[in-house]
């Protein structure tokens, strides 16, 4: 038996304002489509803003449903609009954040599992690095060069 150590670097911004202009400006747009969340019942708002490699930006946000299971997460939203709107882009960079009506979200959002795998997918089959950034409505800002750095030991397609 052996023991490994899996880890990942992760840089930690003390605020949005020291983040450099594009990543700045994605993550001003992931704060904006959290006012575009329909979250009554959670109020509980996530706003998610891809970059592709065309230039484009997609937004998305967390959309919930009386049945609580048929709601989804802004960054499924997001995604899954960018692979329908443009199916040959590669996302090179998503930010994220997310603000409670309840609490202030004063530290990084971590995104969920769900999430987190269905993203996955993307960055595999782009074969392309995408990098996260994550935030609170305020406060520290991480950012991390890839994907599967927050899903290690991920499942994929090889296992089929
Ligand atoms: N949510 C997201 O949109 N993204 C995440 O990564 C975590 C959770 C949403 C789902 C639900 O509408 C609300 O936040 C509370 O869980």
């Amino acid at each position: 038996m052996i023991t490994k150590n899996i880890s990942f670097e992760v840089q930690e911004y003390n605020d949005i304002e020291e983040l450099n202009i594009e990543d700045r400006k994605l993550m001003d747009l992931a704060v904006l489509a959290t006012k575009q969340a329909y979250a009554p019942y959670s109020e509980f708002k996530v706003g998610a803003a891809l970059l592709l490699d065309n230039g484009e930006i997609i937004v998305g946000a967390n959309q919930e449903n009386a049945a609580y299971p048929s709601g989804m997460c802004a960054e499924r939203v997001a995604i899954w609009t960018a692979g329908v709107k443009y199916p040959e882009a590669k996302i090179t960079k998503l930010c994220i954040s997310a603000s409670s009506l309840k609490n202030p979200v004063d530290q990084p959002l971590a995104p969920c599992g769900a999430c987190r795998q269905t993203l996955s997918e993307y960055e595999i089959k782009q074969n392309k690095n995408m990098e996260i950034l994550l935030m609170g409505e305020t406060g520290k800002v991480l950012k991390t060069n890839s994907l599967l750095n927050l899903l290690p030991l991920a499942f994929d397609k090889e296992f089929l």
